[in-house]
C-alpha cells in the first residue's frame, strides 16, 4: 500500500491521543493537563474521619452484644425490634453491629458479616455500611449485589471513591463495560485527573467494550476506498492485455478483459465492477481442470492473482494467499510472487517475504515492481538506505512510477536534508505535472516541518488536480490533510475544517479517515451526537480489526463523555478543578 509517508500513521497517533482525552472525561482534561505540568497525585479515596477512627476500635469477638442475637449469635433485629429505640440507642446499636460485621469479615465469614451489616442498615442508612456489605458481596463474587450496595452508598455519598471503584470492578466482571467506564471516569475526575492507574484500567475496559462491539457485528468483506485501491495498483506497472485476450474475447477471457479494463480506469464504480468480474473470470476458467503451463492456465493464473489482490485489499489475507498458491501452481509471474510477498510482509513474515521477492527476481531481474515493493518493505522496517537503493532501482526501471519519486523524496526528508527533499519534490512535480500525489505528499512533509501555510498551499493544489482528473488518485486525502492541520492550528478555523471534511466524505464515501477526522471536529465543537455517529460509521468502513476497534473505542469514549456531561455532580467537580487551576471555560 502507498505509505508514501508516515503521515497517516502519525495522524492516527494524534487520534489516539485525542481519544485518551475523551476517555478521561471531557475536553477539559487536556486543558487541565496542560496547566498542571506536575500533578500532586492527591489520593482519590476520601474516607470519612469516622471511618478512620473506626480502624482503631476493632474488637475481636462478638461478645455481650447490646442488641438481641439468635442462638447462632447473629443479630436478631427487625423493624419491630427497633421501633421503640431512641436515636442514641439506634446509633450505638448500629456502630456495634458494624464492628461485629467487620470482625466476621476479617474472619472471612462473609455471609455472617452480611447479616450484621444488614442489621446495621436497618438502624441507619450509612454509606459505610453499604460499602462494608458490598465488600462482603465482592468477596463472594456476587457482583449483582455489589452493584446494588455500592449504588446505595454512592447515592448517599457521590464521591465515595472506594465504592465507585468497587462498583466499576463489578461492572467489568459482569461485562457491563459502559457503566464501568462511567465509574472509572468519575474516579479520574475525583482524583483530579492525576491517577494514572485508573486511566490504565479505563483504557483496558474501553478496549474490552470496543472489541465486544466489533465482535458482535457480522463480518463483511469490503473493498477500501478507491484511493487506497488506486495507490495499490498504481505502484505496479500498468497491466497490458494478457496474451490471447482482446476486446473480442468471449467467456472467461471476456470477464478477465473487462476486469482489467475496469481496474485500469480507476474509479470507485470501476473497482466494484472489477471485483465482480474477476470472480466471474476465476469461476469461468474452471481452474481445477486446467493443465499447468497451458495458455488457459496462464490467463487463469492472472485472474487468480487479481482475485487475491482484491481479497488482500478487503483484508482477507488467508483467502488471498490460497488463491495465489493456485496461481503460482498454474503459471507464476513475478507479480504472483510480489503479491505473496506483500501478504507475508503484512503479517510481519519478513523472511518469507524476502524469499518471494527473490523468486520474482529470478524470473525477471528487471521487473521494476519488485524493487519498488522491496523498497516499501525496507522503508516500513526502518532500513532507509536499503529502501533508498531499491526505490532508485525501481525508478530507473520504471520512470513512470510516481510513488518511487515520492518515496525517495520522503527518505531524503527523513534523512534530515530538507533542501534536497524539496528538490526531489520539484523534480517529481515537473515530471508528473497533473499528479495530485506529488503535492499531497509534499504538503505532508511541509506540515511535518511546521510550515502550515506552505502545506495548505500544496493540499489545495492536490485537491484541485484531483478534481480535474477523471479517476481517483489521492481522493479525499488532500482535503482531510488540510482540515487536520488547520483545525489543530487554531480553533477559529474549525468551521472551515468541517466544511473540507464534509466535502471529503462526499467525494470519498468509503474513506473512514474522512469520517474519523470529521468526528474529531464535531467533538471540538461539542456536537457529541454527530461525533458518535461518525465514529461508528468509520468503524463500519474500516477493514482491519484493529482499526474497527479503534474507531469504536472513540465512539464509546465519546458516549461516556456525554454521560459525564449530563451528570450535575461530576460537571460541578470538573468546573471546580478547572477553576482551581485558573482555566477558563
Ligand atoms: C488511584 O486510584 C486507586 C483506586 O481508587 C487508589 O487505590 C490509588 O491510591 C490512587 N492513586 C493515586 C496516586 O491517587
Ligand atoms: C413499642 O412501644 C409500643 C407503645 O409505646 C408498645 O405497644 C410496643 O409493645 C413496643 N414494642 C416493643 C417491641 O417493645
Ligand atoms: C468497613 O468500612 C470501614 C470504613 O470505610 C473500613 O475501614 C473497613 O475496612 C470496612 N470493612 C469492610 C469489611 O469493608
Ligand atoms: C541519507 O544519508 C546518507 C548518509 O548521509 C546518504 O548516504 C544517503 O544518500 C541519504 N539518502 C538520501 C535519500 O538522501
Ligand atoms: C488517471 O487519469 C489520468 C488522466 O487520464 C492518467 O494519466 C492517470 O494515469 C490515471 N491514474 C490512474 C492511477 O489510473
Amino acid at each position: 500500500m502507498s505509505d508514501a509517508s508516515s503521515f497517516l500513521a502519525r495522524n492516527r497517533n494524534a487520534i489516539v491521543v485525542a481519544s485518551l482525552a475523551a476517555a478521561a472525561a471531557t475536553g477539559a482534561y487536556l486543558y487541565y493537563r496542560e496547566t498542571q505540568a506536575t500533578s500532586t497525585g492527591s489520593t482519590a479515596d476520601s474516607e470519612t474521619s469516622a471511618a478512620k477512627a473506626e480502624k482503631k476500635t476493632v474488637s475481636t469477638e462478638p461478645k455481650d452484644a447490646i442488641y438481641p442475637v439468635t442462638s447462632e449469635g447473629l443479630p436478631d433485629i427487625n423493624e419491630e425490634t427497633i421501633a421503640n429505640l431512641s436515636d442514641k440507642e439506634k446509633e450505638e446499636w448500629a456502630l456495634a453491629l458494624k464492628e461485629d460485621g467487620n470482625n466476621e469479615f476479617k474472619a472471612k465469614k462473609y455471609t455472617e458479616a452480611i447479616a450484621f451489616y444488614t442489621a446495621a442498615l436497618l438502624l441507619k442508612k450509612d454509606p459505610i455500611f453499604y460499602s462494608n456489605r458490598s465488600a462482603c458481596y465482592s468477596a463472594l463474587n456476587d457482583h449483582v449485589n455489589v452493584i446494588k450496595d455500592t449504588t446505595e452508598a454512592i447515592k448517599l455519598k457521590p464521591d465515595y471513591t472506594k465504592c465507585v471503584l468497587r462498583r466499576a470492578t463489578s461492572y467489568e466482571c459482569i461485562e457491563n463495560y459502559a457503566d464501568a467506564m462511567f465509574d472509572l471516569t468519575a474516579l479520574t475526575i475525583y482524583g483530579g485527573f492525576s491517577n494514572k492507574s485508573i486511566e490504565q484500567v479505563l483504557e483496558r475496559v474501553l478496549k474490552k467494550q470496543s472489541m465486544k462491539i466489533v465482535d458482535s457485528k457480522p463480518k463483511e468483506l469490503r473493498l477500501p476506498s478507491a484511493a487506497t485501491i488506486g495507490s495499490f495498483f498504481g505502484a505496479f506497472l500498468k497491466e497490458t492485455e494478457p496474451e490471447g485476450i482482446s476486446e473480442e474475447s468471449t467467456g472467461a477471457d471476456a470477464f478477465l478483459y473487462q476486469a482489467l479494463k475496469n481496474i485500469n480506469s480507476n474509479t470507485p464504480q470501476a473497482y466494484e465492477d472489477a471485483d465482480t468480474l474477476i470472480n466471474q473470470a476465476v469461476e469461468a476458467y474452471n481452474v481445477e481442470e486446467l493443465s499447468k503451463d497451458s495458455e488457459e492456465a496462464a490467463k487463469a493464473s492472472i485472474a487468480l492473482e487479481y482475485l487475491a489482490a482484491f481479497q488482500f485489499l478487503k483484508n482477507d489475507p488467508a483467502s488471498a494467499a490460497s488463491h495465489l498458491e493456485k496461481a503460482i501452481a498454474l503459471k507464476p509471474r513475478p507479480r504472483s510472487y510480489i503479491f505473496r510477498a506483500l501478504i507475508n510482509a503484512d503479517k510481519s513474515s519478513y523472511t518469507e517475504s524476502l524469499s518471494d521477492f527473490a523468486k520474482a527476481e529470478e524470473m525477471d531481474p528487471n521487473c521494476p515492481d519488485i524493487f519498488y515493493h522491496l523498497g516499501q518493505l525496507f522503508y516500513l522496517t526502518g532500513d532507509l538506505s536499503k529502501a533508498q537503493a531499491n526505490f532508485e532501482k525501481a525508478k530507473e526501471l520504471n520512470p513512470d512510477n510516481v510513488f518511487a519519486y515520492i518515496q525517495l523524496a520522503c527518505i531524503t526528508y527523513k534523512n534530515g536534508s530538507i533542501e534536497a527533499a524539496n528538490e526531489k519534490f520539484t523534480e517529481a512535480k515537473l515530471k508528473f505535472a497533473t499528479s495530485p500525489e506529488v503535492p499531497n505528499y509534499y504538503g505532508e512533509i511541509l506540515a511535518d516541518k511546521g510550515d502550515i501555510q506552505g502545506a495548505c498551499k500544496q493540499f489545495d493544489i492536490a485537491a484541485r488536480l484531483q478534481e480535474s482528473l477523471p479517476n481517483f488518485s489521492v481522493g479525499a486525502l488532500p482535503l482531510i490533510n488540510k482540515a487536520s492541520i488547520i483545525s489543530r492550528e487554531s480553533f477559529e478555523r474549525i468551521d472551515e475544517a468541517g466544511e473540507l471534511l464534509n466535502k471529503a466524505c462526499e467525494l470519498d464515501p468509503k474513506s473512514e479517515l474522512a469520517r474519523i477526522t470529521l468526528a474529531q471536529i464535531k467533538l471540538q465543537k461539542d456536537e457529541v451526537e454527530d461525533a458518535i455517529v461518525l465514529f461508528e460509521e468509520s468503524s463500519d468502513l474500516a477493514r482491519s480489526y484493529e482499526e474497527k476497534v479503534q474507531a469504536t473505542s472513540f465512539a464509546e469514549a465519546t458516549k461516556v463523555q456525554k454521560r459525564i456531561k449530563q451528570d450535575p455532580i461530576l460537571t460541578a467537580k470538573i468546573s471546580e478543578l478547572m477553576a482551581q487551576n485558573g482555566v477558563l471555560q
